[in-house]
């Protein structure tokens, strides 16, 4: 790590409020230090003076103290944001189909496709939300959610049953994604979290049936 990376190193272990290698609270280590017990004050500029054009600036954090180990926190809030990647590329996929599905099944398709894009609006609020309350910052970008999705996106215009497949595949996916964080909120008795992804689990899972049910065909 290079003398640049300290301060967000710090700002790392101030969010979650982690211990240093000496045992001690990682309390403010930052110019001024003189954050009081419960707020620890987030160091956000770079060794050269410039604010990433992502980080705040000036933020004093209040200690959180909900009943969930910082560190499970820390691994549930960094397992949303991989959720929260995976509901928005989706989120995206699904207005890509919405505006430019053709065919005979048009309206249908059309009318549909924009009740679970905005199903996907009001999910990925929640799980950005969600987040926020575990201690993290939510990612809000496309370049982040390339980053850490796994839902493929699409830069083509396929037919119909194409499309329906490719988000099938997306709903599959974000399933996977989903059921890999509820595990560890369960373990962290994080009852807000299990509870938010089994709601997001059924809808995913709900829309996966209506669209695999439009391709299959009766024998
Ligand atoms: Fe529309």
């Amino acid at each position: 790590m290079s003398m640049a990376d300290g301060p967000v190193a710090v700002v790392i272990h101030a969010r979650w409020g982690l211990t240093d290698a000496r045992g001690g609270e990682m309390m403010s280590t930052m110019a001024g230090g003189d954050a009081g017990p419960a707020v620890q004050r987030r160091g956000t500029r770079r060794a050269n003076g410039n604010p990433k054009e992502t980080e705040m600036s000036n933020v004093q954090e209040i200690a959180i103290d909900i009943g969930i180990e910082p560190t499970d926190r820390q691994e549930i809030a960094r397992g949303l944001e991989h959720v929260l990647a995976d509901s928005y590329t989706l989120y995206l996929k699904t207005q890509n189909v919405h505006w430019n599905v053709t065919g005979p099944m048009f309206r249908t398709l059309h009318r549909m496709f924009e009740e679970h894009y905005i199903e996907l609006a009001l999910a990925v609020d929640l799980i950005a939300e969600r987040i926020r309350a575990l201690g993290g910052f939510a990612p809000a970008s496309f370049a982040a959610y390339i980053r850490q999705g796994s839902v493929v996106e699409s830069e083509s215009v396929p037919p119909a049953d194409e499309m329906i497949r490719q988000l099938l595949a997306g709903h599959e996916q974000v399933a996977h994604t989903a059921r890999g964080v509820f595990a560890t909120a369960v373990a962290a008795n994080d009852q807000s979290t299990a509870d938010m992804l089994t709601q997001r689990l059924e809808l995913y899972e709900k829309t996966a049936w209506m669209l695999r049910s439009l391709i299959e065909t009766p024998v």
